[in-house]
């Protein structure tokens, strides 16, 4: 039988690789067919020296255009919910699953509206994830929202179920996973919203006590 042949970015990874030379590649895979339809490649961004590492889904509209990871309203979400439990942003690196934005007109085909990445897609876009991990080391990985735990933690991870639980993982030292902050921005109403955000801002006040210990071991 003739096998499938599954094509990932491995090949495009730099031999010794830093922040910087990941990006310049990353800026041109085309590994899976989403570079067609976003606008640029949305890199990870953050301190190579940085403990704690946030990896969300995939950029999102605002993502795109602006070519950096979580500067749209889940971004401003998750900066809310940091500043609440006194993490800076700078201290953290912030990157996603899926590099390359994938989304489908609106029925006016005025609007971006996001798609969930395929398996092939988050398959093919993980060695860069891979390469950011192996440089950064971060003491602290945390998922946000279940296509990244999924693809970190396994298929079968519930994110409801486990949230805010340390989980056995060779990634990293402590592994964490939380939903995404889009989620808290569909809440159907004011006073869910509120509750999930405090929720959110619980499982990430656990992350920034391992930050204060790690950074007490160092
Ligand atoms: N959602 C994500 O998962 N990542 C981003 O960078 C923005 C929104």
């Amino acid at each position: 039988m003739k096998r499938a042949t599954i094509i990932t970015a491995a090949a495009l990874i730099p031999p010794h690789p830093s922040l910087q030379t990941l990006r310049k590649a990353a800026a041109n895979c085309r590994a899976c067919d989403l570079w067609k339809s976003g606008t640029q490649t949305v890199f990870g961004e953050g301190s190579p020296q940085a403990r704690v590492m946030f990896v969300g889904e995939q950029p999102g509209d605002r993502e795109d255009l602006a070519g950096r990871p979580f500067v749209g309203p889940a971004g401003k979400l998750l900066d809310q919910a940091l500043a609440q439990v006194g993490v800076d942003r700078n201290v953290v690196y912030l990157t996603n699953v899926v590099k390359h934005f994938k989304w489908v007109p609106d029925a006016r085909g005025k609007r971006r509206i996001h798609k969930k990445p395929r398996y092939s897609e988050i398959n093919a876009c993980r060695p860069w994830l891979d390469a950011e991990l192996a440089v950064v080391k971060p003491q602290i990985l945390v998922c946000l929202g279940a296509t990244a735990a999924q693809a970190l933690l396994g298929k079968d991870f519930s994110v409801s179920r486990r949230r805010g639980e340390l989980v056995e993982s060779g990634l990293a030292p402590y592994v964490m996973a939380t939903v995404h902050p889009s989620s808290i921005l569909r809440a159907i109403d004011h006073e869910s919203r509120r509750l999930q955000m405090e929720s959110f801002v619980a499982d990430l006040r656990k992350v920034a006590q391992l930050l204060h210990k790690s950074r007490k071991a160092a």
